[in-house]
């Protein structure tokens, strides 16, 4: 007898659709899902189980294709920008790496991860609308500059938008630069109004870019960023969040934490 129908047979409660990989010897994974609900007498004593086990490797094959394929196909993406904007394309990756361990810290399920970490990918795409020479530009910007960078929000959604990414994908890229108090842009969107995932990527982005060197000026440093990232706690900036990258940023000796090996 299996665990799982000893499982039925003592609690009385069904398994529905539960799912189990293996590893084969050949490297390969079977995948099968299996339902069992328990059998009763007529005294209602449960005299044994029913169910049924079926194989869903192929199409757990072919979901993961998919999956491969929209990552390839967003990582081509990534290395076209980075030809012309090696610091954007390397903040994109750098923050979806911040974003990916904040979301498993708040325990978000692997689906949501992978959505945070797509659209962290993409959040700055749209600067690619930006002349290089503005975007490196050392020094203070003008007006009409800073409203030119400000641009890439819009543009990145717009980019994304009418792609076949559920809305919140587009959404969280498009408010990546609201903060909690209405102070950000493009909508001067408040508090709840801004998604979960936009507050992770406010954050992310505000710790890489700050720690990190950019053509216009030299690293801030962790310990700036993260300070910045205090005085903003809960006026600017979602307070857990800010707690979770501290406490990343800490169990790493204030070292980044989202390099790739
Ligand atoms: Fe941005």
């Amino acid at each position: 007898m299996t665990d799982d129908d000893n499982y039925v047979l003592h609690t009385g409660k069904p398994i529905i659709g539960k799912i189990e990989r293996t590893l084969l010897p050949n490297g390969t994974w079977n995948q099968v899902i299996t339902t069992k609900i328990p059998m009763y007498d007529r005294g209602g004593q449960i005299i044994g189980t029913m169910g049924i086990t079926r194989d869903m490797t192929m199409y757990a094959n072919l979901e993961q294709e998919r999956t491969n394929m929209m990552q390839s196909a967003f990582s081509v993406l990534g290395r076209t920008l980075a030809v012309r904007d090696p610091y954007t394309y390397g903040h994109n990756h750098n923050v979806a790496n911040i974003s990916e361990k904040v979301g498993r810290e708040l325990g978000w399920d692997e689906n949501r991860l992978l959505s945070l970490r797509l659209a962290a990918e993409m959040h700055d795409l749209g600067k690619i609308s930006i002349p290089l020479d503005i975007l490196n530009k050392p020094g203070k910007l003008n007006d009409a500059e800073y409203r030119l960078i400000q641009e890439h929000v819009k543009t990145s959604y717009d980019i994304i938008k009418d792609s076949h990414f559920p809305a919140l994908f587009a959404n969280a890229i498009y408010q990546h630069h609201e903060r909690l108090d209405g102070s950000g842009y493009p909508r001067g969107l408040k508090e709840g109004e801004i998604l979960p995932e936009a507050r992770v990527l406010a954050v992310s982005d505000v710790l890489e870019s700050m720690s990190s060197y950019r053509p216009y000026r030299e690293s801030l440093g962790i310990d700036k960023a993260l300070d910045e990232l205090e005085k903003g706690r809960n006026l600017h900036y979602d307070a857990a969040i800010v707690d979770i990258i501290t406490k990343l940023a800490d169990n790493n000796g204030r070292k980044p934490f989202w390099l790739d090996n």
